[in-house]
């Protein structure tokens, strides 16, 4: 696939530590700048600590400084294509709202949505 994020987030991916699940996921985010970001699971031998990519992708590009996103990749070795799950998809919302969110795998499947599609009606400091 001759796309910068993409090959971030596959890229990305292959620095999963992911020694329980075995489960490697990466992820890219695009900010407004044109900088790319990048996160992978990180896994805990407690299991509960561990924090998807999305959401290391996320914090590394706020501790730079980014602030506007625009496009999401997530990368992983399924042929049904991994969305985030429902504690990333909260995290996107906040600093990413509609962003676009690519969906990979390592064969070159691609599948497109806007946050919102996969995350109606999110809790956000517009209710507070
Ligand atoms: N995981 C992610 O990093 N992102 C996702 O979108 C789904 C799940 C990780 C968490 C854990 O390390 C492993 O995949 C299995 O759930």
């Amino acid at each position: 696939m001759n796309d910068r994020l993409i090959a971030a987030a596959l890229a990305a991916r292959e620095n999963a530590f992911a020694p329980y699940s075995k489960f490697r996921v990466g992820a890219a985010i695009e900010d407004a700048l044109g900088r790319i970001h990048t996160g992978c699971n990180v896994e805990n031998a407690t299991y509960g600590l561990t924090v998807c990519a999305e959401r290391v992708a996320v914090f590394k590009a706020i501790s730079e400084g980014a602030r506007k996103f625009r496009r999401v990749v997530v990368a992983a070795d399924t042929e049904l294509l991994t969305p985030p799950c429902g504690a990333c998809r909260q995290i996107l919302w906040e600093f990413c709202g509609d962003v676009e969110l690519d969906l990979v795998n390592l064969a070159g499947k691609m599948e497109t949505y806007r946050l919102k599609d996969l995350f109606p009606k999110p809790f956000d400091a517009s209710y507070l």
